[in-house]
């Protein structure tokens, strides 16, 4: 049988859970639950470890906050020595258009907008079409070329609301818009690109919305899976719109270091030989390029919206995890079995300025001491603090894929549900002033997750200084931190023993006897 973790012995203590009353018919349930899992999942779980780096240990370190004889380090191996991002966008897989001499735009181009397959089988399901025969300038003005801007308008309106929409929204505003221009002709010196090629403009909010609105609508909106030779439309290009700029800020800059990762795991949906490539330009480039096919950057159409249907975009983020798993050598995760205790990954959003959870140490102490089931505790704030984990992708997907139960108040981390097991378990914290939830009809179903915000555990309400300082719930920018009460929060995990049909693993935490060390 598989190894205890040295420090797993130190968390059982007793808490204030209870196992089954019904010896019975937990007897049938453990034997039945085990069937199911023993044999396949032992076998995953040891390859688990495979090519990441150990910085697990039971170290006795003392932090500010923390009582003294808590773990300071990860309970579970975080990744380390990845590829970086900067390898990503390398040689093999960029087009440099300053090089691209031979190939120049026709004179006479007219820019249109193919509508040709009907309105209820577009290009994307989010009704999104592409642009024919548009350029783009190296400083990211669009070209309209041989239309005015109101007959522009019109073709806009004709070829329906999403179009209308992401053109507001991306290229005809007055704040982080790209832009756009109308000439009468091909512009001068213009390039020629063939097949299609897809526009993103990089989101400069936050890593969850970044996804949610940019990468979102391109995993689940097409048709055709994008790596099939039927879809209509198969990816030839990504244009990132400024992308040299990302990537140099992504060298200290985790936001853009993952969104510019976020986009690099979608051209790795595709097998080697046919992945998308992405243009790139160097700086002082001045001539534009123009393209047969030209899909618009997705801003508001299919914002991490379920409208899809889950048969369509379960599998987009399957191939989607799978592709950050390849890339950075992590085995498909599985729920941890007993004798392995469970894995809780605990965030209380110590590093933003609202919506954090103010006693987040005193619910890590009472993880790692007071619980039964024994857990492992992997707390984040202190990692952070501690400058062992910094967000940056691999890490996060690392962490992610050994996480069995990741306990976190709603905020941009939660994208990264994504990267967990699949039936391993999410408790949200919405806190005293929501919002609500982004993961619950998409994520949460996809990876068939359990779930949990209606218990939301929060205690009481603090001001946060650089939230407005109340405790009132004003807007999203003026909200108060909160404290998660333990009581609640227990109930919550107790939640998770119950069964959540057959190929829910959590259970089997709460049918182990870790006395007697077996079932
Ligand atoms: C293309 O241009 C870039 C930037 O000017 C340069 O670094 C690269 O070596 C060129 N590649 C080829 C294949 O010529
Ligand atoms: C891009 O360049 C054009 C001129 O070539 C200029 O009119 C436009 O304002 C520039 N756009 C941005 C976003 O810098
Ligand atoms: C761009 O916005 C302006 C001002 O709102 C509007 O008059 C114009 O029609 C818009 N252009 C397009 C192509 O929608
Ligand atoms: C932080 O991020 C970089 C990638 O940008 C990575 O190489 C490094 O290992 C990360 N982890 C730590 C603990 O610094
Ligand atoms: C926040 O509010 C409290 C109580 O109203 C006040 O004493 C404190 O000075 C405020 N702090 C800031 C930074 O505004
Ligand atoms: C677990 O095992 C111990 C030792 O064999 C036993 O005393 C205890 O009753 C068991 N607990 C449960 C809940 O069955």
């Amino acid at each position: 049988m598989l190894q205890q973790p040295a420090c797993m012995m130190t968390s059982i203590l007793g808490g204030p859970g209870k196992s089954s009353k019904q010896p019975l018919k937990r007897v049938q349930v453990v034997l039945l639950l085990l069937l199911i899992f023993v044999v396949g999942e032992f076998f995953l779980q040891k390859q688990l470890s495979v090519n990441t780096t150990k910085l697990a240990s039971c170290s006795q370190n003392t932090l500010t906050g923390l009582p003294k004889g808590d773990q300071a380090e990860p309970s579970v191996p975080i990744l380390a020595n990845s590829p970086t991002v900067h390898e990503a966008f390398g040689s093999d897989n960029v087009v440099h258009w300053d090089n691209l001499t031979d190939q120049l735009a026709p004179k006479g181009l007219r820019t249109s907008i193919d509508t040709s397959d009907g309105n209820d089988a577009r290009f994307m399901r989010y009704g999104m079409s592409p642009l024919k025969n548009v350029c783009i300038r190296p400083n990211g003005t669009i070209v309209v070329v041989g239309l005015s801007e109101p007959d522009f308008a019109r073709r806009l309106q004709e070829a329906g609301e999403a179009m209308v929409l992401e053109w507001k929204e991306t290229y005809n505003c007055t704040w982080g818009c790209s832009g756009a221009a109308f000439e009468k002709e091909t512009p001068e010196n213009a390039l020629w690109m063939t097949g299609t090629t897809t526009h993103i403009i990089p989101y400069l909010g936050n890593v969850f919305h970044h996804f949610a609105e940019r990468v979102w609508p391109l995993l689940t909106g097409f048709r055709d899976p994008p790596d099939e030779d039927k879809s209509r439309l198969k990816q030839k290009n990504y244009y990132v719109h400024r992308m040299h700029t990302w990537l140099d800020q992504a060298h200290h800059n985790m936001d853009r270091n993952t969104f510019m990762f976020q986009i690099a795991l979608l051209s790795r949906l595709a097998p080697p030989d046919t992945r998308p490539k992405f243009l790139q330009h160097s700086e002082h480039e001045t001539r534009p390029m123009c393209f047969d096919t030209l899909m618009l950057s997705s801003a508001a159409s299919g914002r991490m919206s379920p409208k899809s249907g889950i048969a369509n975009f379960a599998p987009a983020m399957a191939r989607y995890r799978q592709a950050a798993f390849d890339y950075f050598h992590i085995a498909t995760p599985t729920v941890s079995l007993p004798p392995r205790p469970l894995r809780v990954t605990l965030y209380g959003r110590g590093d933003a300025s609202r919506r954090r959870v103010t006693n987040i140490a005193q619910i890590a102490h009472y993880l790692r001491t007071s619980i039964q089931p024994p857990v492992l505790v992997t707390f984040i704030d202190e990692l952070l603090q501690r400058r062992l984990y910094n967000q940056s992708l691999p890490e996060v997907v690392s962490l992610m894929a050994q996480t069995d139960i990741y306990i976190t108040p709603h905020g941009a981390n939660t994208w990264a549900t994504l990267f967990m097991p699949k039936r391993s378990a999410v408790i949200e914290i919405l806190g005293p002033c929501g919002p609500g939830t982004w993961i619950s009809n998409t994520i949460a179903p996809a990876l068939e997750l359990k779930h949990r915000t209606d218990g939301n555990p929060w205690g009481e309400r603090l001001a946060s200084p650089r939230a407005g300082n109340t405790t009132d719930c004003k807007s999203a920018l003026e909200t108060p931190d909160f404290t998660i009460d333990v009581r609640k929060l227990q109930t919550e995990l107790d939640s998770l023993r119950a069964i959540d049909g057959p190929g829910d693993a959590l259970p089997l935490h709460w049918l182990f006897n870790w006395t007697r060390n077996s079932y």
